[in-house]
């Protein structure tokens, strides 16, 4: 599995020598030039996958191949997939794409300076979120600079890697023919083979190809989820332990959204949808020019739900990468063996994607049953029931009404809790250590104050990013507000040590470094209806709390979790929910 060469043992890397850093693949003869950058060394734009445009689009990914005795000059970042441009949509990300291509299967190397091949570090592979519509490896909320210094400076340094994969309509495009060639599901294929990248090239670069972490956020938290059911766990996986932030599956994998939103493509650019599901129409798409169906699927872009949170482009169930429902996958236990995991959510998930014009019980009603549109009336009602509107409070200067708060915390239960809650324990009950984590403290407030003028969002999604990758200043930019107390400046501390002691050590922490402390494993008897605990981050109330009993935490014990979730989990609920 591995590919340590023999001569790697005897590489030196390099700022002492070289005025760019250098990593040699001994087996190849190929030499990778980086650069130094805060200190750290960072290697830009590797191909680990071929172009994937013209015959090749919708494909799965073929490896790139290295010219023998070449030299590959990684010193600036790779094209971005196609995706809307100009998206930026700050605080949640803060880069603006400017130009895309189909050529786009690349990523970025990030270490300590000065590793060679026996140092074997962690390391921790990132996989963007964006709802596979836009974003790459290059936004700025997570350049990982930060998290290497602050790993170097825990005695416990790793290595990072993030990769591009593509999206939209070219990495999520499903039919009946692209099913028969094994061409669904491209995006989460790319990011599999990124994974298998760095399993094979890592060594070179100092890292330990059997201790990889994978991990990711919104999307990406999703992608981390089905990497970890991928192939049913029929196949081992190039990675041993992942992080989830802010999702880990998703509603509608197994709806319509996404075969209504191809056809809405075809019929716009003129393939003939009456045989949608044709080798014709796979043909046709792929004869015609990125821009044009790049345009297409931008201006056929619907929303599943208002305020567009916008998962149109999903995986799918495909007989191979996924072959079933991923309910029935994890139901069945049938998922990645010894993987340790790690979820996130938080506090305040998706208030920032909650219509701020409810302000009725019917409201609440109307928004939830309108993103769960298959739940059935009387499911919804029970639902609603387990959340009092007397439970909620309004916030009068931010005009935000009880019922908007509400509605906030039933969606991020369904989407941002419950499901990572039910991966989550069916990974325990295999006998996997799981981590539960609530984060709650955020920089993010004065932007959205300062661009939108809104208030009262709480901790909103993105929110850890500015701890968790160890670099507040990455919101201090653009002339944005920036007002971090020294709590802030810790918790980035804590916050990102955390993360690559995770790496490191395969726990969230430990006596004796600055990071979090008492984080347990979340669920200790086995899994199955036995309560769990979580941690709560940031915060005035930052500690281990299991969710029920009278060693509860109020402020835990009050998100009655447990019962919410064992609503949400039910075998009908999960039906209706469609994935
Ligand atoms: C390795 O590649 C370099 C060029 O990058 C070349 O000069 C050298 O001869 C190659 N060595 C071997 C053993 O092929
Ligand atoms: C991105 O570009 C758009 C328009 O091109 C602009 O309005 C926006 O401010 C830019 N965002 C960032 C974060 O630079
Ligand atoms: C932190 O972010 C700021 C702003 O992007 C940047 O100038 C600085 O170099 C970064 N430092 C580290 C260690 O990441
Ligand atoms: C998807 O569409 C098919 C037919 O177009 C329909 O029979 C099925 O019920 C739909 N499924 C969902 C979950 O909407
Ligand atoms: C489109 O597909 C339908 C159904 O297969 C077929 O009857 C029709 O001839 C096709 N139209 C064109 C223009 O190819
Ligand atoms: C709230 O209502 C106003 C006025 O009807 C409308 O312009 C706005 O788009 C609505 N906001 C949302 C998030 O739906
Ligand atoms: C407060 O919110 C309500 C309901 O969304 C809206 O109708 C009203 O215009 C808002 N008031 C202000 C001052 O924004
Ligand atoms: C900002 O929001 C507040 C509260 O919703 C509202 O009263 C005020 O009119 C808004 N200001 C502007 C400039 O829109
Ligand atoms: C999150 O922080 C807020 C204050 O910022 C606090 O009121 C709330 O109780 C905290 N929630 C948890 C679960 O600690």
């Amino acid at each position: 599995m591995r590919s340590v060469s023999l001569f790697s043992a005897l590489l030196l890397s390099s700022s002492a020598i070289a005025e760019h850093p250098f990593v040699l693949d001994a087996k190849n003869n190929v030499t990778y030039q980086g650069l130094n950058r805060n200190d750290i060394e960072v290697f830009l734009g590797i191909h680990y996958g071929q172009d994937t445009s013209g015959e090749n689009r919708f494909k799965p990914p073929r490896p790139a191949v290295p010219e023998p005795s070449s030299t590959i000059v990684a010193q600036s970042y790779g094209q971005v997939c196609p995706q809307p441009l100009g998206l930026g949509a700050p605080p949640l990300t803060l880069t603006n794409v400017t130009e895309y291509s189909e050529d786009c299967l690349v990523l970025n190397v990030a270490r300590p300076s000065g590793l060679c091949a026996e140092d074997r570090l962690p390391v921790m592979v990132y996989i963007h979120g964006g709802s596979f519509w836009f974003n790459s490896n290059q936004d700025e909320t997570t350049a990982p600079d930060g998290l290497i210094v602050e790993s170097i400076a825990n005695g416990l340094p790793v290595i990072h890697v993030a990769m591009n994969y593509r999206l939209g309509f070219f990495g999520f495009s499903q039919s009946d023919a692209l099913e028969s060639e094994g061409s669904e599901n491209a995006g989460l294929r790319d990011q599999r083979l990124a994974i298998e990248w760095v399993r094979d090239n890592i060594a070179n670069f100092g890292g330990d190809p059997e201790k990889i972490t994978i991990f990711g956020q919104s999307s990406g938290g999703l992608a981390v989820g089905l990497q970890i059911l991928a192939y049913g766990g029929s196949k081992p996986i190039p990675f041993q332990q992942g992080i989830c932030e802010s999702q880990a599956l998703e509603p509608g994998i197994t709806g319509n959204f996404t075969i209504d939103a191809f056809e809405l493509v075809v019929d716009a650019v003129g393939c003939n949808s009456s045989a949608l599901h044709s080798p014709e129409t796979v043909s046709c798409l792929r004869n015609l020019d990125t821009q044009a169906l790049q345009a297409a699927a931008e201006s056929t872009y619907l929303s599943d739900i208002p305020h567009n949170i916008g998962d149109i482009w999903l995986p799918v169930v495909d007989g191979d990468f996924l072959p079933a429902a991923p309910s029935q996958l994890i139901a069945e236990h049938r998922f990645a063996a010894n993987v340790t995991a790690m979820m996130l959510w938080a506090e305040d998930d998706m208030a920032f994607f909650t219509d701020t014009n409810i302000t009725t019980a019917a409201d609440t009603h109307d928004f939830i049953q309108s993103y769960i549109s298959h739940v059935s009336a009387s499911d919804v009602d029970s639902l609603l029931d387990l959340y009092p509107s007397t439970e909620f409070t309004a916030n009068e200067a931010a005009n935000l009404s009880s019922e908007f708060y509400r509605t906030a915390r039933i969606f991020r239960d369904i989407l941002m809790v419950c499901e990572p809650v039910y991966l989550g324990s069916a990974l325990a009950a295999a006998g996997n250590p799981v981590y539960l984590v609530e984060w709650n403290q955020t920089i993010l407030t004065p932007i959205l104050q300062d661009l939108y003028n809104e208030s009262g969002f709480g901790v909103i999604h993105t929110s850890e990013f500015a701890y968790t990758f160890g670099n507040l200043s990455h919101y201090d930019t653009r002339g944005y507000a920036f007002d971090p107390t020294p709590e802030d400046f810790a918790l980035a501390k804590r916050g990102s040590r955390t993360w690559s002691t995770f790496a490191s050590l395969g726990v969230p922490g430990i006596e004796g470094k600055d990071t979090f402390q008492g984080f347990e494993r979340s669920f200790t008897t086995g899994g199955s209806d036995e309560t769990f605990s979580v941690f709560v981050a940031g915060g005035p109330n930052e500690g281990f709390s299991p969710v029920e009993g009278s060693a509860s935490k109020a402020v835990v014990a009050e998100q009655r979790f447990k019962e919410r979730c064992a609503l949400i989990n039910s075998d009908s609920f999960i039906k209706q929910l469609d994935y």
